[in-house]
């Protein structure tokens, strides 16, 4: 069986890499899939304090909480640009290769062109991108034309998938990247912003090789969590360790589950090899 691995990743800081990561993490334990999560911001490590906040929450609650395989990649520490790359790609080599056995594993990108955001980048079954709906994120996927609005071409982000594309293709890895844009804090107000985001991301699809799927809305909840370590899908039923009150954060819950089901995941198929693509877009980076 393959380990899937589904990148969180945008070059735009707070655009809501790490709330969708672990809410994926989540949804993806509850449906029964063996997980691995690794944090690549070494820096801000909202991931590793978000799933640290869950084992202290955990400790007090009456109900047995999921938690995802853990494997930390460590920032080198050494002065050349070369070398530092070399043993940053090692320990994330390591990472990826103890999540042997994991049906997926879920890589949290800083908001930034890392060495470690390329890698697994080009290790990516699945990108998935939130996007803030805002024209200052866009101009990370595309330049628009600022008389025109026509999107005239992609932009830095594109850049770095379209580069991760290339060195998966020239691995020889088989199967392309599925490339999946959603967008993060989607307000109820705003129609008209909504409505023109919407129409350039579906032009700038086409183009530039993602899927749209429907995003989150922008709630406040979302924010509560992170202390508790908790996410959406913890909250309801009635061992829960905290109930849903209201309607929002059951319609919140519906569209965790709708981004699950559009990355239209495999079935979990036994099969021999597993982690084995994941050794194939290093090689092709050291030959590029
Ligand atoms: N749908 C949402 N509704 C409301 N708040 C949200 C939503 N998604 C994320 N947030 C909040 O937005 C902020 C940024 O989210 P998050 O840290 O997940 O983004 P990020 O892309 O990982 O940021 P960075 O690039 O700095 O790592 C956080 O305060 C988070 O709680
Ligand atoms: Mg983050």
């Amino acid at each position: 069986m393959l380990t899937q691995v589904i990148v969180l990743g945008n070059e735009k800081g707070g655009s809501g890499k790490s709330t969708a990561a672990m809410h994926l993490i989540i949804a993806l334990m509850k449906s029964g899939r063996k997980v691995g999560a690794i944090d690549l911001d070494l820096r801000q490590k909202s991931l590793t304090r978000y799933i640290e906040n869950r084992m202290k929450f955990a400790e007090g609650a009456s109900t047995r909480l999921d938690f995802p395989k853990v494997a930390k990649v460590k920032a080198s520490a050494l002065d050349s640009r070369e070398a530092s790359m070399l043993t940053e790609t090692d320990h994330f080599q390591e990472a990826l290769q103890s999540m042997e056995g994991c049906d997926f594993v879920v890589i949290d990108c800083p908001g930034a062109n890392t060495h470690l955001s390329r890698l697994a980048h080009a290790h990516a079954d699945k990108i998935v991108t939130p996007l803030n709906d805002s024209f200052v994120d866009f101009d990370l996927l595309a330049r628009l034309d600022p008389t025109t609005g026509a999107v005239l071409g992609p932009s830095l982000y594109s850049e770095l998938v379209w580069n991760a594309r290339k060195i998966r293709a020239m691995s020889g890895v088989p199967g392309g990247i599925d490339w999946i844009v959603m967008r993060n804090r989607l307000s109820a107000t705003r129609a008209n912003n909504k409505r023109v985001m919407g129409e350039r991301l579906e032009d700038l699809a086409g183009r530039i090789g993602f899927r749209m799927v429907r995003g989150f809305g922008d709630r406040v909840i979302y924010r509560e969590l992170f202390p508790m370590g908790l996410t959406l899908l913890d909250l309801g039923g009635r061992d829960a360790p905290l109930r849903l009150s209201t309607m929002s954060h059951v319609t919140a819950r519906i569209e965790i589950r709708s981004l699950v089901a559009a990355l239209n995941l495999p079935q979990i198929k036994a099969a021999d090899g597993a982690g084995e693509h994941t050794k194939g877009p290093d090689e092709a980076q050291k030959a590029a």
